[in-house]
């Protein structure tokens, strides 16, 4: 099978990059990512010389590139995580989120319909669904919580996701949606929260908590939202939409104190900043549709996943060194040098 993975050299498509890679050496797996600002090639260098493994460098909106590499490669699947994803550079600049989340969505949905295809897959996020009161820790999300996106970031996901949909029920288009939780682990970018606290503890530079610290996430290692996509685009049924999460709810400042602890720092690096405006407060997932349906179970517990994280971190300084320095836009360049990539440019 030939699976394209958009945005597969940034943090989560990166991590799947390499899981698929791995695990289908029959398979071949193409990325198809345009290096923005947090795509690294860096990422995919450990399997850049794979035989099951292409890199093209385009943009998911640029219809006539997409539409050729589809005529070029005979595509399967395709699992789209291209996406500008930081809910703090939407709040400053919403455009970009728009274009990228929602017309490289359309853009990639018509070449698939085009060519034809045995499914898409839209990697979303539980953002779709806004937040949770901090006071009721009985309410979870599931599949059928309603859509009340809260920042231009997860509104422009749940707007891909609408028209996901869709397609779906107009040109039956087989496609699947997954809304997973926050993820932590390998190669996550330094601007959100875990890598960023791990990489300026390691620098002893204060640590910016927003308002007070007791917004709530759910985190994921990585690893187990890359086993449920596996399972999803092989096993589901078309049509259909998993949460995925494994029910490690901390508040902001619990996972700041933990970093500290691992990393014996001191905790008078923190500092309280101004909150981001429209805060969710509180995300938790409820993943058990997925659990029934295709048996799928997170291995790694919170506290077992942030010391890998940050033992990745402490053993892979370069990676994130060339990221806080903007070194790692050169390897693009030298990657081309050495033709370990092709590009549609
Ligand atoms: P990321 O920002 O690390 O990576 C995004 C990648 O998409 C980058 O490599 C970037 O170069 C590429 N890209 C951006 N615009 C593009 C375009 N127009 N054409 C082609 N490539 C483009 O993001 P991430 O954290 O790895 O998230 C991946 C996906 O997972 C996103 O769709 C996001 O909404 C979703 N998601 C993320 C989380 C999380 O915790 N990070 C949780 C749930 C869902
Ligand atoms: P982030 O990693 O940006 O993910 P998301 O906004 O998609 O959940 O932020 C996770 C939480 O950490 C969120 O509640 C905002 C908070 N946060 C801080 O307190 N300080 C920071 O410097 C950042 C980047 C985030």
């Amino acid at each position: 099978m030939n699976i394209l993975v958009t945005g597969g050299a940034g943090f989560i498509g990166g991590n799947f990059m390499h899981y698929m890679v791995n695990k289908y050496e029959n398979d071949k797996i193409i990325c198809v990512d345009k290096l923005t600002y947090c795509g690294n090639l860096e990422t995919l260098a450990p399997i850049s010389n794979r035989k099951n493994y292409k890199f093209i460098k385009a943009d998911i909106t640029d219809r006539n590139t997409i539409y050729q590499i589809f005529e070029e490669n005979k595509i399967d699947i395709v699992v789209n995580f291209a996406a500008e994803s930081h809910v703090d550079r939407s709040v400053e600049n919403p455009e970009i989120f728009i274009i990228t989340n929602v017309i490289g969505t359309q853009v990639l949905m018509d070449a698939c319909r085009k060519y034809g295809i045995k499914r898409f897959h839209q990697v979303s996020t539980d953002e779709v669904y806004g937040d949770l009161p901090l006071d009721r820790v009985d309410l979870f999300f599931t599949e059928n919580t309603p859509i009340r996106a809260s920042s231009p970031y997860s509104a422009s996901k749940a707007s891909a996701d609408l028209l996901v949909m869709s397609y779906y029920r107009t040109y039956q288009l087989p496609v699947s949606i997954s809304r997973c939780s926050n993820n932590y682990g390998p190669y996550h970018f330094p601007e959100k929260l875990i890598p960023l606290m791990i990489s300026r503890a390691l620098h002893n530079e204060k640590l910016p908590v927003y308002g007070n610290g007791l917004n709530v996430r759910d985190w994921l290692y990585v690893e187990d939202h890359c086993t449920a996509i596996d399972l999803i685009i092989r096993n589901s049924k078309v049509g259909e939409i998993y949460n995925i999460g494994g029910h490690n709810e901390k508040t902001n400042i619990e996972v700041v104190k933990t970093i500290l602890k691992i990393l014996e720092k001191d905790e008078s690096l923190i500092e309280y900043v101004k909150d981001r405006p429209g805060h969710d407060l509180r995300y938790a997932i409820d993943a058990s549709k997925i659990e029934k349906d295709l048996n799928w179970k997170p291995k790694y517990t919170f506290d077992i996943g942030i010391k890998k994280t940050i033992e990745w971190y402490l053993n892979n300084k370069t990676w994130w060194e060339h990221i806080l320095s903007g070194e790692y836009k050169n390897y693009f360049k030298k990657m081309y040098e050495k033709k370990y990539c092709s590009s549609n440019e």
